[in-house]
């Protein structure tokens, strides 16, 4: 009987022992039965989060069934162990609410204790009493100076009161060095804590490192401590936190504890919950909003760049084909004109002729002067010929030539490119009256001698005969050392290539055109030493061919110098702003040779070598008689002539050879 007494305490006791557990492990919470208050819930994934959003509340969660901590009533308190993977994840990085404890308490949730500063462990009223029986491990993330905290990230035992018995910064040791590597509770990271008791050296021991990090050799906190007062024969385990002005919320992913024995072996990381994203909010900002933000802007900023790039080719696009690919290294990037120029800026502009407008520019890169010429056209029918033309006349080379550079071509435009002339066009210093403009008279002499071998050039010693078609004094340039050089030869052919005979444009210049010009509309060397005989007298007597606002006989110049020379006065003609500071014969001379070349028969004129030769005083000129004036006939210009450069051909009609003739009785 007594035997089965005695088993039936034994099994008694033993079951009473079955309902105190000697330990447990959650790996995550999600089938635990924990006992919760205040903030704490498990999440769905089993996250056990001690605290949400709500400022200064509490919340507990504890393991439901008392755990005993010695084995007789007046005996000592045995060894435990226990661990915890736990994260605090602040509202703002850089400030957060209060920490989180681990505790052993004679009640479960803790009925005594408040949020904020006192984690929910005690109050202001039962701080530090021996009756509370209360031992926990503080990861506090707030200075408190009323429990002479050490700073504001720091892992503290604390027995009865909120002050800590011994404290450190968090943080761990690396293998057996003393050097230990800082930890920032509220950096959301998980983090693993050990807490163990030894009941017989009576000494307690804290842990901490990051998730998968073993448990450091040495601890960080090292307490010797008899905790036999402390715990009563059973008591409570769990976790408290508490939220104050600020808040961050407390995760506890798994815990695991064990009487004697290491609760380590318990705890499995690889099947703890996860924690939720860091910062959800700011995460889906950028997603929301920036991304679209980001991509809108990348999309803007790729269309207007291709827009752009557009723009710009369309801007600098030329016409090149495909015969022009021997024409090559003649030719200009518009892009490269169009800076030179600053963009064909109007003050850039040196005049405008007939055949377009004229900019001053300066090569980028080679820092040449230039002068570049616009030049529109319709037609792209003989554009080829004109082309081929034109660039041969690149490599017409003489001294008294502007030296053509080379070309571009755009649509319906073209571009000439000439060697920049300092000193402008003659014209300017033949009929500007200030005083500086004025040629005296040696240069102006050098001036027609240039001219005319620089005609000679074009007309006989080329490989081909080139007919200038537009002699006179604005086309005539002089560069810095005041030599003449004669521009804008074979320009006019541009005209020429039209192929409707109705839209034949006749070239030249009112008081520069043959009249046998006019009629055929055929240039001829004869034609261009006509203009030059105006030209002569014009440089001579520093009028126009023909003055608009003279007296009416006095209207056309050649007239007007045959009326003198027949008087036997030749030298009243001469420009009066030369004073008496010129050469007699050769002014004479010129004179002579502009009425030579005036004459109306053709084959009556001069060729240019006869006339280089005259001015050079090589040969003497023909005398020129009244007789063979009289029969050759000397030609005036058109009335009311003006400086147009092209003229419709059909504005001249019969009448105008009427008119010729009317002259060459009036001479003769
Ligand atoms: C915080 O948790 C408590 C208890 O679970 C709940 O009643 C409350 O609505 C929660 N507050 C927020 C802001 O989530
Ligand atoms: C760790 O923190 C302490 C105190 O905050 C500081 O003095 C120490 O330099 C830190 N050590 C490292 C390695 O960051």
């Amino acid at each position: 009987m007594s035997v089965k007494l005695v088993i039936m305490v034994v099994y008694a006791l033993s079951w009473h022992a079955g309902c105190e557990d000697t330990g447990f492990t959650y790996n995550g919470f999600r089938s635990a039965d924990l006992s919760l208050d205040g903030l704490a819930e498990v999440t769905s994934n089993g996250l056990l989060k001690l605290t949400n959003s709500t400022t200064r509340k509490k919340g507990h969660a504890f393991h439901p069934n008392p755990i005993r901590f010695k084995n007789s009533p007046d005996g000592s308190a045995i060894s435990f162990s226990t661990t915890f993977v736990f994260a605090i994840a602040p509202e703002y990085p850089t400030f957060g609410g209060h920490g989180l404890a681990f505790a052993i308490a004679p009640k479960r949730g803790l009925p005594g204790g408040v949020a904020s500063q006192y984690l929910g462990l005690l109050s202001a009223t039962n701080n530090g009493n021996l009756t509370n029986h209360l031992f926990a491990v503080e990861f506090d993330t707030i200075s408190n100076q009323e429990f002479d905290d050490i700073d504001d990230n720091h892992v503290g035992i604390n027995i009865n009161r909120m002050k800590s018995e011994i404290s450190m910064p968090a943080g761990y040791y690396v293998g057996n060095k003393p050097f230990s590597q800082n930890l920032t509770l509220i950096s959301g990271q998980p983090m693993q804590a050990w807490v163990e008791y030894s009941g017989s050296k009576k000494q307690i021991n804290v842990s901490l490192a990051p998730l998968h990090v073993a448990k450091p050799k040495i601890p960080l906190l090292s307490l010797s401590y008899d905790l036999t007062p402390i715990l009563e024969q059973t008591m409570y385990l769990g976790f408290s936190s508490a939220t104050g002005y600020g808040f961050s919320i407390h995760y506890v992913l798994g815990w695991s504890f064990k009487i004697h024995g290491m609760a380590d072996e318990g705890l499995d990381i690889s099947l703890l919950p996860r924690l939720p994203r860091l910062v959800p909010k700011k995460k889906s900002k950028l997603l929301t909003i920036g991304l679209p933000v980001i991509l809108t802007v990348s999309v803007l900023a790729m269309v207007s760049c291709v827009t752009y790039y557009i723009m710009v080719k369309r801007k600098f696009a030329e016409v090149l084909e495909d015969w022009e690919a021997e024409y090559v290294p003649q030719r200009f990037k518009y892009k490269d004109l169009y800076t030179a120029t600053n963009g064909f800026r109007e003050e850039k502009l040196l005049g405008t002729g007939g055949f377009g407008r004229v900019y001053r520019g300066v090569l980028p890169n080679k820092k040449t002067e230039i002068a570049v010429k616009k030049v529109s056209h319709e037609s792209r029918q003989g554009m080829k010929a004109f082309m081929a033309e034109v660039i041969s006349m690149g490599q017409l080379c003489h001294r008294n030539l502007v030296p053509l550079l080379g070309y571009c071509r755009r649509k319906g435009e073209l571009l000439l490119v000439y060697e920049y002339m300092s000193k402008g066009s003659l014209d300017k210093y033949l009929y500007d009256d200030k005083p500086e403009c004025c040629l005296n008279w040696s240069q102006r002499f050098q001036v027609i001698k240039g001219v005319a071998s620089a005609l000679f050039y074009l007309h006989e010693e080329w490989e081909q005969v080139v007919v200038h078609r537009d002699i006179k004094a604005s086309n005539v340039l002089l560069d810095s050392e005041w030599n003449a050089r004669l521009g804008d030869f074979g320009l006019a052919r541009l005209y020429d290539h039209g192929t409707d005979p109705k839209t034949t444009h006749l070239v030249g210049t009112l008081g520069y055109l043959a009249p046998e010009l006019i009629k055929t509309s055929k240039a001829t060397t004869s034609t261009d030493v006509f203009a030059f005989g105006a030209f002569l007298l014009e440089v001579a007597c520093g009028r126009r061919p023909i003055e608009p606002k003279a007296l009416n006989e006095d209207l056309v110049l050649v007239e007007w110098v045959f009326s003198w020379w027949s008087r036997g006065e030749i030298l009243q003609v001469i420009d009066p702003r030369l004073g008496p500071n010129y050469v007699a014969e050769e002014v004479e001379l010129v004179l002579k040779l502009g009425l030579l070349c005036s004459l109306l028969e053709p084959k009556s004129r001069p060729s240019m070598r006869q006339i280089v030769m005259y001015l050079e005083g090589s040969m003497a000129p023909p005398e020129l008689s009244s007789l063979s004036l009289s029969t050759a006939g000397l030609s005036g210009g058109e009335n009311g002539g003006f400086d147009d450069f092209v003229v419709p051909l059909s504005s001249f009609g019969e009448n105008t050879s009427s008119n010729w003739s009317s002259i060459t009785n009036s001479i003769s």
